[in-house]
């Protein structure tokens, strides 16, 4: 595995002179994605600033464009007008002051009539390394230019530690209030949730406090990337929990998960029933953003980063690494978010093939009506299972290994993930793209996202159980051009 020093890891990008070649390089990877957003060089890893305007749905990524490292971080943005086709439209935010000299980390949108604000963490650091982490903002104008303000909109609070980050900006109509909240550190190592508030556009912000989460004072060591939706009736608290071992979670320590109540913004208290929900059971799904508005308040579309923090990848020899999962319409069911793909993915269905096919297209989906136990092989080769998918009707677990793939990695987490449904298993929808599968069980009930890479042998499917259903080539919905 390559070594980066820190030189390397924090270079500045001057021109897209610099990037290009290793651009046309990775395009020719067999990994690269048909349907997912992707970098167009180097790491992504968090969704940022999502949100619709004037007919596009923007959304950004944090990239650091040197390789598969994290380093000195951008925003990347890309565009959609239906959620499911992107294209690529340059950097973003540029880590280009002091207050944000090592990173322009992640962050959320909130847009006006006239145009699109956007909310983010300098990142700065001092000549010892010391880091101190601002609030900060741009407004992103219809021609798409985007300014800078030249001040933070405030810096850390003295009482945690240097992790506070992520704001997430709300504005809650009742009271006429803006917050921020953001993800902290106490000094004494527990996640936590700050809040700042304001009753003036962008101006004026204060400290208001900590949210009180009964129960969860002592659920890992810091709170990545928080936000709350309000779908429904009910309120959704996001985050990601860092440094925490989950039941079933196998020896995976960070996770993106939810608690369902309702949020007192009077008193910032968060009043849930006591049971975190983790997004995905799959490996690789991290630091989940919801767009800001969608228009339908029972609604919402969630989209995450397909991989996870000190997380390796066999992509990261080619210099790139990480992608998006698909979009996710979210919705709220007894208590439990449910999560499908988008109605606009069956756009991108292109020819059928019978269950009975030998060979799986490298971008397809499997759409399964099950009855009884079930045990399935994906990207299968001659020598090896491939991915594999079981499920035991006595005890109701559905399992998905990836140990018997070609290529293993991050195996020291665990290499299968097992659930038990609250309902026999009788849907599943699998998405395969060229280095990735999303499995939704049950419309919704729950989902498993991996990253895997199939080798060129690496296509087989063997299906054994009682099961109907179709498998679809899917078309290609993200371009793969370089824009700066
Ligand atoms: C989560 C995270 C955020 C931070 C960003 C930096 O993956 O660590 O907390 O803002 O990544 O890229």
């Amino acid at each position: 595995m390559k070594q980066w020093t820190k030189e390397e890891r924090y270079r500045v990008l001057q021109s897209p002179d610099e990037i290009i070649d290793l651009h046309r390089q990775i395009v020719k990877s067999p990994y690269r994605q048909h349907y997912h957003i992707q970098p167009i060089t180097g790491l992504l890893n968090d969704p940022n600033g999502f949100v619709y305007h004037n007919g596009y749905w923007h959304l950004f990524y944090q990239w650091c464009p040197w390789g598969a490292v994290h380093g000195l971080k951008y925003w990347y943005e890309v565009q959609s007008e239906d959620l499911i086709h992107w294209i690529n439209m340059g950097v973003g935010i540029k880590p280009d002051h002091d207050f944000d000299n090592k990173g322009a980390y992640s962050g959320s949108a909130l847009v006006t009539e006239q145009s699109i604000y956007l909310y983010y963490t300098g990142n700065h650091r001092d000549e010892n390394w010391q880091r101190t982490p601002y609030t900060c903002l741009v407004n992103m104008r219809d021609d798409g230019s985007l300014h800078k303000y030249s001040k933070p909109l405030f810096g850390p609070s003295p009482n945690y530690t240097e992790h506070q980050r992520d704001p997430k900006i709300i504005y809650h109509k009742e009271n006429e209030t803006y917050y921020i909240m953001l993800g902290a550190q106490s000094r004494d190592h527990h996640g936590r949730i700050i809040f700042y508030k304001s009753k003036t556009f962008n101006k004026d912000y204060e400290f208001a406090g900590e949210l009180k989460v009964e129960g969860y004072e002592d659920f890992g060591d810091m709170w990545e990337c928080p936000s709350i939706e309000h779908i429904g009736d009910v309120d959704v608290l996001i985050f990601c929990p860092q440094h925490l071992k989950l039941k079933d979670r196998g020896n995976s320590i960070h996770h993106n998960g939810y608690l369902i109540g309702h949020m007192d913004y009077e008193t910032l208290t968060f009043h849930h029933d006591g049971s975190f929900h983790v997004l995905d059971f799959g490996f690789d799904s991290y630091a989940a953003e919801c767009c800001a508005n969608i228009g339908d308040d029972n609604k919402a579309v969630l989209i995450a980063w397909m991989g996870l923090p000190d997380a390796s990848y066999p992509t990261d020899d080619e210099d790139w690494s990480g992608c998006l999962t698909m979009p996710r319409e979210l919705t709220i069911q007894n208590r439990r978010l449910i999560q499908k793909p988008l109605k606009g993915f069956e756009d991108l269905r292109q020819e059928t093939l019978p269950l009975a096919t030998k060979t799986l297209p490298t971008a397809c989906e499997l759409d399964l009506h099950i009855t009884g136990a079930l045990d399935m092989q994906l990207c299968k080769s001659d020598d090896h299972d491939g991915l594999t998918i079981r499920y035991e009707p006595v005890h109701r677990t559905i399992t998905i290994d990836r140990s018997h793939m070609h290529k293993r990695f991050n195996i020291e987490q665990g290499e299968s993930r097992m659930r038990q449904l609250h309902q026999d298993l009788n849907h599943l929808r699998i998405f395969i793209d060229a280095s990735s599968i999303e499995i939704y069980v049950n419309d919704g009930e729950a989902l498993f996202t991996s990253r895997i890479f199939p080798t060129k042998d690496e296509h087989g499917l063997v299906i054994k159980g009682q099961v109907e259903g179709q498998i679809y080539a899917l078309d290609r919905a993200v371009k793969d051009n370089f824009q700066f």
